[in-house]
């Protein structure tokens, strides 16, 4: 299963590497999971071994006048070739369109990146009632390439994230049972996953894995999910 971390804007840099010794020190110790984690841009490096890094955003181009911005020129430093795209956070919070996610999606799938593209419904979406909540999430798959070979989806209700809150496990089960049609790509589930409910919402069907952010922050806890995903063997 894949188990991926998205640090946000958290940790120092030196904090970030201990980070992932840690985690690398647990992995490495016989565990079959994919792990990748997100760390905050200005703790990228360059690092060796099972866990996979990724960037939690990056512009799409090599480089530029794009304050603020890093490009492949900065990533390429570090050899990192996983990106995160269309988070709720960069949705919402800082406004990036559809429009602006697909210019990104389609330069790093052309570089063929790794991309967890996330997608995923506001409360008032959800509330409007199934078909309501699945036409608007079908607009977050437009201009995505859902058959792209290093995609892998996850699904993440805003409402849920950082929030404490999560739809139940039914809900879970039965929203990825649709997304799954529209691609076949890895499913993951985020949104307020913590070690108490990671066991049964990795044991779902559709559920590939899991995008875990605040709760991840505790290395010890992001390593007893990855437990849990191990002694699963889905
Ligand atoms: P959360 O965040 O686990 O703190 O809800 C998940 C995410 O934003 O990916």
């Amino acid at each position: 299963m894949i188990i991926a971390a998205n640090l946000k804007t958290n940790l120092t840099r030196k904090q970030t590497a201990e980070y992932i010794a840690e985690l690398e020190n647990y992995v490495s110790n016989g565990s079959t999971q994919e792990v990748l984690v997100f760390p905050a841009m200005s703790s990228l490096d360059s690092y060796d071994g099972k866990v996979i890094v990724g960037a939690q955003n990056a512009y799409p181009t090599q480089n530029g006048a794009f304050t603020g911005e890093i490009g492949t020129e900065q990533l390429d430093e570090f050899g990192i070739k996983t990106i995160l795209i269309g988070h709720s956070e960069r949705r919402h919070v800082l406004g990036e369109t559809q429009e602006e996610l697909v210019k990104k999606f389609n330069f790093y799938k052309e570089l063929g990146y790794k991309i967890v593209y996330c997608i995923g419904e506001p409360l008032e979406k959800r509330e409007a009632g199934k078909e309501e909540m699945m036409k608007y999430i079908s607009t977050q798959y437009k201009g995505i390439d859902t058959s792209y070979e290093n995609l892998i989806i996850a699904y993440e209700p805003v409402w849920a994230i950082g929030t404490g809150l999560t739809p139940t496990l039914e809900d879970i089960e039965n929203i990825h049972t649709d997304l799954k049609e529209k691609s076949t790509a890895p499913l993951l589930y985020g949104g307020s996953v913590k070690v108490t409910n990671a066991q049964e919402v990795l044991a779902l069907k559709n559920v590939d894995g899991i995008l875990v952010g605040s709760a991840a922050l505790y290395v010890e806890h992001f390593c007893t999910m990855i437990g849990y995903a191990q002694k699963l063997q889905k």
